[in-house]
């Protein structure tokens, strides 16, 4: 078990500040940044889009990991990788044609995510594996950040980490991740960790990233 990618999630950064919090992120140790992007439709909640890509990109060379909660990820996933994302993940629930927004968003030379809410089985990933960079097991509902972390997670991930065999696919893993599931998730096959709330609400930042990092092991 190596330590882990740490994303801390803008959801829950102080947007006034985004390029300070970006800042503050990467010189407390994170190694991604997560946007998460949703439209009030897919899911209950409203975010932001391709501009904050954008303005995040302007302000970090850091690696921008979007994640779409959206009904049309062809359209904005293509305005997010001309914004400057790093990665585009979007919802296999959210589209009949993922094969479709898989080989576009490669073709647009960004690389791509899909996302399984927690009622979608990892087997749907099987006939596009050679399409995905990253597999996102959603931790919580996805809508909004400061969720409980559903308890069937690390199986799933489990599950999926049997299902790649080997190939150079990472595992992400995005809400209530805290230091407390983390080591699960991590012997699970996690690679990445999304953390939003627990991260930007801590009081030192660097403290919060050291924590979930050294759930993997040596500091
Ligand atoms: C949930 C989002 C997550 C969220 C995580 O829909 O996709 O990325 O920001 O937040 P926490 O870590 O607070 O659960
Ligand atoms: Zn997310």
């Amino acid at each position: 078990m190596s330590a882990p990618l740490v994303a801390p999630s803008v959801l829950s950064a102080d947007l006034v500040r985004l390029g300070e919090e970006l800042r503050a992120m990467e010189d407390a140790g994170a190694d991604w940044h997560h946007l998460d992007v949703m439209d009030g439709a897919f899911v209950p909640n409203l975010t932001f889009g391709p501009l904050l890509v954008a303005a995040a990109r302007r302000a970090s060379t850091g690696f921008l990991d979007v994640h779409l909660m959206i009904n049309d990820p062809l359209t904005y996933g293509l305005e997010c990788a001309k914004a400057g994302a790093d990665l585009v993940s979007f919802h296999f629930e959210a589209t009949p044609h993922v094969h479709r927004v898989l080989t576009a968003l490669k073709a647009a030379g960004v690389r791509t995510g899909l996302a399984l809410t927690p009622s979608t089985p990892v087997e749907v990933l099987e006939p596009v594996l050679n399409y995905l960079d990253l597999a996102v097991i959603m931790g919580v509902n996805p809508g909004f950040g400061g969720q409980e972390f559903i308890p069937e997670t690390p199986a799933k991930v489990r599950r999926l980490k049997s299902l790649l065999a080997g190939r150079a696919i990472l595992i992400e893993v995005d809400g209530g991740v805290a230091e407390d599931n983390a080591r699960e998730l991590l012997a699970a096959g996690t690679d990445v960790l999304v953390s939003g709330s627990r991260l930007y609400g801590a009081p030192d930042y660097r403290a919060a990233v050291a924590a979930l990092k050294k759930t993997g092991g040596q500091p």
